[in-house]
């Protein structure tokens, strides 16, 4: 229990959404409020410009940047926030996925107008694998968005979410009054651009104080008081529990843009979100306040630049305290290693650190050392669980144009896939080799990346599956028999695990009907037990 203020003052969390919702929006007004950044506009460097999109070096260019962002920590009356960014591009969408491994909490933000988005669900499938609690912010109530009724149930159905809301709007577009704090009983009128401190709050005990015509109006006091009979009827108060066990999602109403409705919602998040939890290993729970150093690595980021080849390994503190220059133990290598210019990720810049704690990340200057999933301790061997590859969405067979360099291309190949950049899968019985990505961008990196890094010059030739799922069952017999009937739809995965390609849902399922003993599987542990 050494370090429990240190730990006890952090929280560690992402905010995801769909591209474009106002991820980025809400970093930035969340770290004005950090202090971590004085103006307006100065995170927008890290976000990947919709117009890149066909060009993979400007956009790892722009990821480049985002290293320094990778994390930012602030602080916030006395609490110390890592908030862990997450690629909005698409294609990079498996580095959000991990990076959510390492995370307490999440904020999901959704757009008002749009509603729950494609990358709004996956994301959401993710967390709730891991019950991460989850804070959700209804961005954009500046713009004539979808009724409120049908927006939270649109979002409880399609989220598989129990919703509590915290504020409460009123109107929305050009009608836009403010929200209602259930909580604080107090009243936030809108006005664009607030700079936070100065938000325009009325206290309002009582919903049916004449005041609260006076501040907007007869009509809409009414509606108000309606609105608020009927959510307060059904929610009553949050229940803090069912929150941290990722039941129940308190839900905030405002404009990012704005700066509306943003500090109620930090307010509420350094009430009730979580401190570094203890997390589940191989062999053992390990507690966040444990005196021995834990702590896995969940990306790894590779410049392309070629001035620049740096390989950067971010890693999570479990338990303890992590120190610089002290030798650590790492697992899979069976090795101890020590970091002398181990760096925290501030919003200004890269900062040496000499020391952190459990919820801290700290990148770690990596020559190929490291996979994603490695587990650094004080000396036991053990490996942090629950860190899984999800199925990819793309596959294409790799095809050698060079077969003197065979090998370096082997080596490419597994590195690659140790830095969780695609997977790799080899086709049963023969040896075709089969790249597995979430995006189309990933496989022009990789050719890239062969060629510049290992010499190996290969094309792609795509093939005709939507998913990978990994096949286990308790009948031996029976997997070995579908194995063999089924070869060239089956492929072992870099670890040797079985995998089952699927050309489409309609044969996934045709396949798991007709072989009930058969277990398919859309993630595969890293680690399995
Ligand atoms: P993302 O990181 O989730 O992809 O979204 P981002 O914050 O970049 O926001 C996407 C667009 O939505 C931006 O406009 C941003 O200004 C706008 N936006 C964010 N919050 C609000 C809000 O509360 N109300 C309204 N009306 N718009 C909002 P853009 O034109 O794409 O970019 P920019 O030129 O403003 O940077």
């Amino acid at each position: 229990m050494k370090y429990l203020n240190e730990i006890n003052r952090r929280r560690t969390f992402a905010i995801i959404s769909h591209p474009d919702a106002g991820k980025t929006t809400l970093t930035e007004k969340l770290l004005l409020f950090g202090g971590a950044i004085q103006t307006a506009g100065a995170v927008k460097s890290n976000k990947i410009k919709k117009h890149a999109t066909s060009d993979f070096m400007e956009i790892e260019r722009q990821r480049g940047i985002s290293v320094a962002t990778s994390v930012m920590s602030f602080e916030y009356q006395g609490i110390l926030i890592n908030l862990l960014d997450t690629p909005g591009h698409k294609d990079f969408a498996e580095d959000t996925y991990r990076t959510l491994t390492a995370v307490d909490s999440v904020i999901l933000v959704v757009d008002s107008v749009n509603g729950v988005e494609d990358q709004t669900r996956r994301l959401m499938e993710v967390c709730r694998m891991r019950d991460t609690p989850v804070i959700v912010f209804i961005n954009k109530m500046d713009r004539d968005g979808k009724n409120r009724f049908d927006l939270l149930e649109e979002i409880e159905k399609e989220l598989n979410l129990h919703l509590h809301p915290m504020t409460w709007p009123i109107n929305s577009g050009k009608e836009f009054k403010g929200v209602y704090n259930l909580h604080e009983k107090n009243l936030v009128l809108f006005t664009a651009n607030t700079k936070g401190s100065d938000e325009d709050v009325v206290s309002i005990n009582d919903l049916s104080e004449a005041l609260l015509d006076q501040k907007v109006g007869d009509r809409d006091a009414n509606i108000l008081r309606e609105d608020v009979e009927l959510v307060d009827g059904v929610h009553g108060e949050l229940d803090a529990e069912e929150y941290l066990k990722g039941k129940v999602a308190p839900v905030f109403f405002g404009s990012a843009v704005n700066n509306f409705g943003v500090k109620e919602m930090l307010d509420t998040f350094i009430r009730i979100a979580p401190t570094p939890r203890s997390r589940e290993t191989s062999i053992r729970p390990v507690d966040v306040n444990e005196d021995k150093f834990s702590g896995f690595i969940f990306k790894i980021h590779a410049n392309l630049d070629p001035k620049h080849r740096d390989r950067i390994a971010f890693l999570r503190v479990c338990s303890g305290k992590f120190e610089r220059n002290k030798y650590f133990h790492h697992v899979r290598l069976d090795k101890e290693v020590r970091f002398s210019n181990p760096y925290t990720f501030l919003a200004r810049d890269k900062d040496i650190i000499e020391a952190a704690y459990p919820g801290d990340v700290v990148g770690l200057f990596d020559t190929g050392n490291f996979k994603i999933g490695d587990t650094l301790t004080e000396g036991e061997d053990f490996y942090f669980t629950g860190i899984p590859s999800f199925s990819p969405e793309i596959f294409k067979e790799v095809v050698n144009k060079d077969p003197m360099k065979t090998k370096q291309l082997e080596k490419g190949l597994l590195q690659l896939t140790d830095e969780g950049v695609a997977q790799l899968f080899t086709q049963f019985g023969g040896n075709k080799k089969i790249i597995g990505c979430v995006g189309e961008l990933q496989f022009e990196v990789i050719q890239y990346r062969l060629l510049q890094e290992y010499g190996a010059s290969v094309e792609f030739r795509a093939q005709p599956f939507y998913k990978a799922c990994w096949i286990s069952s308790k009948d031996a017999k029976k997997l070995d028999d579908f194995t063999r009937f089924k070869s060239n739809n089956v492929a072992t995965d870099k670890d040797g695990y079985l995998v089952y390609l699927a050309q489409s849902e309609w044969f996934l399922n045709t396949e798991r009907t007709n072989n009930p003993d058969i277990e398919f599987h859309f993630t595969s542990e890293i680690h399995k037990n």
